[in-house]
């Protein structure tokens, strides 16, 4: 199904609303603006009537698959629903007014919001030092290895440690921003259990290695069970520990990161405290790190001294800034509501119901689909779309899922499981929602040996039907040219 353009509903002389009188005459208002930047024709707007457009864009938004329509099991993404109170919240005028540069002590209550806010992440995390500045996950990433870099420069160990321990169930922006920062990414295969192999790591560890970046737990849902000796190795061998805290709705309130040996930890505000994630809207990707590193975080530091709080610039070994002001402060405002709300009750109920979603899903489905890991997982799991029927690969099985009114699965990561499915129900869903994703799956399974066809040329039901996914990426079409007349 196509929905026309605007501009092809476009009927000279309708309008949609009435625009007030000038309060001045026309002459005088333009002669504010230079000959040179007047435009010498009309924009070309679409001329339409309130219900037409109205119609329009409703008629759009209903093409849109969300969280807020229906199960996103967007392994990795944490496609959770997320309370309208924190929205209206991060709405409330006193905030989405402010300028960035009003002066300290205008803005009082947006610091007392970022500092609260540290000190609340400083206290999940276990860690003394934050940073809200990085403005996404990776950016975090990139950013906490610039601190290691720094870290390592302080201390005369720089060229000689350039490298970084990756291991293959790393998130795939975790080598992306190594080898950004200059390090050297080394990958380190998983073991049977889908964890670090630790005698690879052993072999691993020299006087070379920087450091280790862990996801936690790993793209396989799975928690490193040795995270203690992985830790105790890499820090013996004189490196560091980077956390990937992406995934943190699976442990958060239940552990805390700064107790099991890691130097530096990303939060991703925008998976687990109350942004959404993927909707290609701001995030933030805060740092907690160890005392160690806190010389060296990013300025301006929130500093409070009796009721006020100040910026302070005076920190001469930071790597500066990496965000402009103070990062995307709205998505920290939501941060701070989600967590004062929940408290630390709400915040166990968070992992519990994340973990407990999946392990039912896994569970359910383990006899039907192939699981390469089969133990018990943590906030996601991965499946293998192989096996299923004559020629049937995983993708068939995602788009095939639309027709059951479903966003599929991430698919094809992690990379060390073929024809992967990584699912991740978030800990938002009620058990009927599971069960009818778990119906779907089942169903679509039988299909794929009873009709594979059907999984073929799905989607029946969607706007569009199967795309030239790399044309579509490498060659987009954004502009659609206006029609004449
Ligand atoms: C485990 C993990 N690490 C890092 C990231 C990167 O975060 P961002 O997309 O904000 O850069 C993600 C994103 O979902 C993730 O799932």
């Amino acid at each position: 199904m196509r929905v026309p353009t605007i501009y092809e509903y476009s009927q000279k002389g309708r309008k949609a609303v009435a625009l007030p009188a000038l309060s001045r005459p026309e002459d005088e208002l333009l002669a504010h603006i230079p000959e040179r930047m007047r435009r010498a024709t009309p924009p070309g707007l679409p001329e339409v009537s309130q219900p037409e457009l109205i119609r329009h864009y409703t008629a759009l938004s209903r093409l849109n698959y969300g969280v807020d329509t229906g199960f996103y099991p967007l392994g990795s993404c944490t496609m959770k629903y997320n309370p309208k109170l924190h929205e209206d919240l991060a709405r409330l005028p006193g905030f989405t007014g402010l300028h960035p540069l009003l002066p300290e002590e205008e803005v009082q209550g947006a610091l007392a919001v970022l500092w609260e806010l540290s000190e609340y992440l400083k206290g999940i995390a276990g860690m003394p030092g934050v940073t809200l500045q990085p403005a996404a996950g990776a950016h975090g990433e990139l950013t906490g290895m610039f601190l290691i870099k720094r870290y390592f420069e302080e201390r005369g160990e720089l060229p000689k440690r350039h490298k970084i321990l990756l291991p293959d169930s790393a998130h795939g922006t975790n080598p992306a921003s190594a080898a950004m920062a200059g390090f050297r990414v080394v990958s380190l295969p998983s073991d049977r259990r889908g964890m670090v192999d630790l005698e690879a790591l052993k072999r691993n560890l020299d006087e070379d290695v920087a450091g280790i970046m862990l996801t936690v737990p790993n793209t396989l849902g799975i928690f490193e069970e040795d995270i203690l000796v992985i830790t105790k190795l890499v820090h013996e061998a004189g490196g560091l520990c980077y956390f990937d805290g992406a995934n943190l709705n699976a442990f958060v309130g239940r552990a805390r990161p700064g107790d099991m040996g890691a130097d530096i930890f990303h939060f991703n505000l925008h998976k687990t405290f109350s942004t959404p994630h993927g909707g290609g809207g701001p995030g933030a990707g805060p740092l907690a790190v160890v005392e160690a590193l806190v010389p060296y975080l990013p300025v301006p530091e929130i500093v409070k001294e009796g009721d006020r709080f100040r910026l302070n610039f005076d920190k001469p070994k930071s790597i500066g800034r990496v965000h402009p002001y103070f990062g995307n402060f709205l998505v920290m405002v939501r941060a701070l509501a989600y967590i004062l709300t929940l408290g630390d009750e709400g915040m166990r109920e968070v992992s519990a119901a994340a973990v407990l979603a999946a392990n039912y899903l896994r569970v359910r489905l383990k006899s039907t689909y192939k699981l390469p890991y089969d133990r018990l997982c943590k906030h996601e799991f991965v499946l293998s779309g192989e096996g299923l029927g004559e020629g049937i690969r995983t993708l068939d099985i995602a788009k095939r899922l639309i027709d059951y009114g479903f966003h599929p699965p991430t698919i094809y990561f992690p990379l060390i499981v073929r024809e992967a499915l990584m699912i991740e129900p978030t800990e938002t869903e009620p058990k009927e929602v599971l069960d009818a994703f778990v119906e779907a799956m089942l169903r679509i399974a039988e299909e794929a040996k009873t009709q594979p066809q059907l999984l073929k040329e799905a989607p029946h039901s969607a706007p569009v039907r199967r795309l030239d996914e790399a044309r579509a990426v490498r060659q987009p079409v954004l502009r659609q040219p206006r029609p004449q007349g």
